[in-house]
């Protein structure tokens, strides 16, 4: 029987990648990086041997979607930031059994959900900036869920998490479970952006605030309190797709019954606006 040895909310700014290349951001995201490849190294420790991850960065406009192919191989450039992640390689293996099951289960639970096998839906870049780094600590299988949810509710991005684990558990699969995606996204306004010294800057303090007043409810484990409080957290500080990656974290971890005390694994940063961080959440 499969299970979900463990689970985490994760960063994944470009500016990981140009932490690593010669330039004014280098070593500056190392933090970020040891984060994933920690995250990586316990679940390599668990005996996970697929990652599902909820990506902030697959925005989806009808129903949800998993993409579940055999195989992901290729040359990525962001149509967001192509200025920063530009020909990126990449290549690993998939989990499609798994995704399909998924799939499937939620839409019997009824929140319609379709898994693909199709060699052109490439994953996006809040999937491959972690498996990046943590395929350095452990190669794992990739399974890929949309959580950019434009005309969703947290209620069915609940059930899509209650899916992952009912599908996890009835496959021989044991996994790591990502929601990939910042606290609060108030990215800079253009125009304020250079004044503002903006790749290392949030762009409100209040979402500061909010955001390490989460993470202290997230290591007191007061899940309970948080998930009151998410529709409001991710409509006023900006949440990263609406934190349905959140959501999803949640619903398979058994929603507001969770009570587990989360880790911390890289200290909060801002990063061009945003909040950022990398945070376990023990099963
Ligand atoms: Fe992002």
């Amino acid at each position: 029987m499969g299970e979900i040895v463990l689970a985490a909310k994760c960063t994944h700014v470009p500016t990981m990648l140009m932490s690593e290349q010669e330039g004014p951001i280098k070593g500056t995201r190392q933090p970020a990086i040891d984060g994933h490849m920690e995250i990586a190294r316990r679940a390599k420790a668990l005996g996970a041997d697929t990652i599902v991850i909820c990506d902030t960065h697959w925005v989806i406009n009808a129903g949800f979607h998993i993409n579940a192919n055999s195989r992901f191989k290729g040359l990525f450039t962001s149509n967001e930031f192509p200025q920063f992640i530009q020909n990126m390689e990449y290549d690993y293996q998939g989990n499609p059994d798994l995704g399909d099951a998924i799939a499937k289960i939620a839409s019997d639970m009824g929140v319609y959900t379709l898994s693909h096998h199709l060699d052109s839906l490439e994953l996006e870049y809040g999937s491959l900036v972690p498996m990046r780094f943590m395929s350095r600590a452990h190669e794992m299988k990739v399974v890929s869920i949309a959580a950019w949810c434009t005309v969703h509710d947290h209620q069915e991005s609940r059930v899509v998490g209650e899916a992952i684990r009912k599908a996890v558990e009835e496959s021989d699969s044991k996994v790591l479970l990502v929601a990939s995606g910042s606290l609060s996204h108030k990215i800079w306004a253009n125009k304020d952006y250079a004044a503002n010294n903006g790749t290392f800057t949030i762009s409100s303090e209040f979402n500061r605030q909010m955001d390490l007043h989460v993470l202290d409810m997230w290591q007191r484990g007061d899940h309970a309190t948080f998930l009151k409080m998410l529709p409001e957290y991710a409509e006023y500080c900006c949440g990263e797709g609406s934190m349905h990656d959140t959501a999803m974290l949640y619903g398979a971890l058994g929603w507001d019954k969770y009570d587990k005390h989360c880790e911390v694994v890289t200290e909060y940063f801002p990063s061009s606006g945003t909040g950022q961080t990398n945070v376990i959440f023990p099963v």
